[in-house]
């Protein structure tokens, strides 16, 4: 295959925070794989593919319970403490500003949206899993949605180069594990 072109940009959702909750609190962590996955209003469905090495997955597949806020442009600075961050390595949301939904997920203050989303059945991509999830509740915020693409020009060069390292250590490790058509390192 040639070099995946700037084209699979177009299909990363705006930023977000996805948050769930476990015995030891809850956590949250950025993602930009968001996506819509209903027609029926009365019925809103979200995909959100979260990737197995993170604290979030273990406990979004746990709980079965998200919340999601939809990130600003003002809130560029939570994608070093969500993003860089594990909340294995300790508690990472603390002199961040977020309020708990019923359930005990995180929902970050001045975000552009938020949801409350219950988990109701989960598809395996090697890698990763994609969870369905039902939209609970909404909430309408303030502001523009963060996009990667506009992020990358403000979060500067020592996030990004700390962002390139662990994107290279992320991708190894998905390599190894995503299913994909053919034998391991086969081209589709
Ligand atoms: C811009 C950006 C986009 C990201 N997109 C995703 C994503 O779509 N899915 C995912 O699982 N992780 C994504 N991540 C990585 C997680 O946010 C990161 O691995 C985080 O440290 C996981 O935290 P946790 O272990 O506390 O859950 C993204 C990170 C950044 C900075």
């Amino acid at each position: 295959m040639t070099q995946p072109g700037r084209v699979l940009s177009q299909f990363w959702s705006p930023l977000c925070a996805v948050g769930s909750h476990g015995p030891g609190g809850p956590n949250a962590q950025v993602c930009l794989s968001v996506f819509g996955a209903s027609i029926v209003p009365e019925r809103p469905r979200l995909l959100v593919v979260l990737w197995k090495g993170n604290y979030t997955h273990e406990l979004a597949a746990a709980s079965g319970t998200l919340a999601i806020t939809v990130l600003g442009e003002e809130q560029a600075e939570l994608l070093e403490p969500l993003g860089l961050h594990s909340g294995r390595d300790g508690p990472k949301l603390e002199g961040l500003r977020w309020r708990p939904t019923p359930e005990g997920d995180p929902v970050f203050e001045g975000g552009a949206g938020w949801l409350r989303c219950r988990v109701f059945d989960a598809f395996d991509l090697g890698d990763a899993t994609a969870f369905l999830a039902a939209v609970l509740e909404t909430g309408e915020g303030e502001g523009t949605p963060l996009r990667w693409q506009a992020a990358q020009q403000v979060v500067g060069e020592r996030f990004l180069a700390r962002w390139a390292e662990k994107s290279a250590r992320d991708r190894a490790a998905a390599a190894r594990l995503m299913r994909w058509p053919g034998p391991p390192g086969a081209q589709a």
